[in-house]
């Protein structure tokens, strides 16, 4: 049966159409919501204009109010029979209390080679730590932050005079490939990693 995504976005999106673009045809998914905790996200305008559903759950009023962030988040969520959830680019740190009953049906793309690199500024990390590669993590979400296990893995070689935006662009590329490549398996309910290149 085709499975229902919600993906979760906070920014412009990329990732986010990426993965819309490619459920189509065969693909075992289609693309049923789009939730952002940010009105201003890039992604929610073109959801719509695409026809997808669209929530958006502003963090901010709930302060340090995770669990109340969390709740109103499954609240949107239910009504759409949501299948599996991908996090795109969603800066929002997920406690246990959401993850758990999502374990095995929720995924993140992280940019950066974990287990490696957890948390922000990849980039800049790998620069100044003096890697000679970086690149992209699709896995499972756990409720230890940018952990679980890994679905697929994208390198790409750090060049001499790379600055953390330029690197950043090139390992956004390497995303917008994996991410819909782990998603289409990991929806037919393959988990074995992937590799690239
Ligand atoms: C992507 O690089 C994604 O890997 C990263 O945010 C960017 C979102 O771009 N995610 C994280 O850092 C999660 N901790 P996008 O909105 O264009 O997809």
């Amino acid at each position: 049966m085709t499975k229902r995504v919600a993906i979760f976005l906070s920014g412009g999106g990329s990732n986010m159409r990426a993965l819309v673009e490619d459920m189509a045809g065969d693909h075992p998914a289609r693309p049923t919501l789009v939730l952002s905790n940010k009105a201003s996200a890039g992604g929610i305008n073109w959801a719509q204009e695409r026809g997808i559903a669209t929530e958006v759950v502003d963090h901010r009023p709930y302060g340090a109010d995770r669990a109340g962030f969390e709740a109103e988040v499954a609240a949107r969520i239910a009504p759409f029979e949501i299948d599996i959830i991908c996090l795109a680019g969603f800066m929002r740190v997920l406690t246990a209390g959401f993850v758990m009953p999502w374990q095995g049906r929720m995924i993140n793309i992280h940019p950066s080679l974990l287990p490696k690199y957890r948390g922000l500024n990849t980039h800049s990390r790998a620069i100044e730590a003096g890697e000679r590669e970086a690149g992209c993590t699709v896995h499972e979400v756990t409720p230890e932050l940018d952990d679980g296990p890994n679905l697929g893995q994208a390198r790409v070689v750090v060049r001499p005079d790379d600055s953390p935006e330029t690197l950043a662009a090139r390992v956004l590329e390497q995303e917008h490939i994996l991410y819909p490549m782990v998603l289409r398996r990991f929806a037919a309910g393959d988990t074995t990693p992937v590799h690239l290149p």
